[in-house]
């Protein structure tokens, strides 16, 4: 079976990681042990190559959250699969996201850990499709911005194929 094009190499990937992860752990250099909230299934490569290069007191937790049916058409409909086990409150937590399409998802998850009370919510994204925003949400770090192109790899899915790519590729949903 043919592999997916290239959109962004390993090498690049792992760069680019290694910048977010620095400026992550400088900016949370006094505030204490944060809490890095995974959004499954999409960001699980991306936290745990993220969480490793970081240099401060880090504790992990996952969420997960149903956007799309099986394709690729965002109905903006998100729904909560599984939250947050650990307590989180009054914790410094940072979401960290695959990719933020619509905003929808990311929107939504805001919504959901605010329930939970935390000191500060920040947000991390591996990639941002920035001509697809359909709501205004804020993305504190953001690893690449793309165009409006189905991306797989590195955690990245699509309808459950293609995660384990360690590159991120481009398919197209209509072949
Ligand atoms: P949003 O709610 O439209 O921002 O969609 C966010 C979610 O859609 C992400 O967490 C991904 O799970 C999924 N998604 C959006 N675009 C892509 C893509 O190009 N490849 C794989 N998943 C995507």
């Amino acid at each position: 079976m043919s592999q997916p094009p290239v959109l962004i190499s390993e090498d690049g990937i792992q760069a680019r990681v290694a910048d977010l992860a620095a400026q992550i752990s400088a900016d949370y250099e006094d505030k204490g042990d944060i809490v890095l909230i995974g959004v499954l299934k999409g960001a699980f490569i991306f936290l745990s190559d993220l969480s490793r290069r970081m240099t401060i007191p880090r504790t992990i937790e996952f969420i997960a959250v149903s956007s799309y049916a099986t394709g690729s058409i965002s109905s903006g409909a998100v729904r909560l699969v599984m939250d947050v086990r650990g307590n989180i409150e009054n914790r410094h937590v940072l979401i960290v996201e695959d990719i933020v399409d619509t905003g929808h998802t990311l929107k939504y998850l805001i919504g959901i850990l605010e329930s939970h009370r935390p000191a500060s919510i920040r947000t991390c994204a591996l990639l941002r499709k920035a001509e697809s925003a359909e709501v205004d949400v804020p993305i504190d770090y953001v690893g690449f911005d793309i165009g409006d192109e189905w991306v797989v790899g590195y955690g990245l899915d699509f309808a459950e194929h293609d995660r384990t790519l360690p590159y991120l590729g481009i398919v197209d949903p209509e072949v």
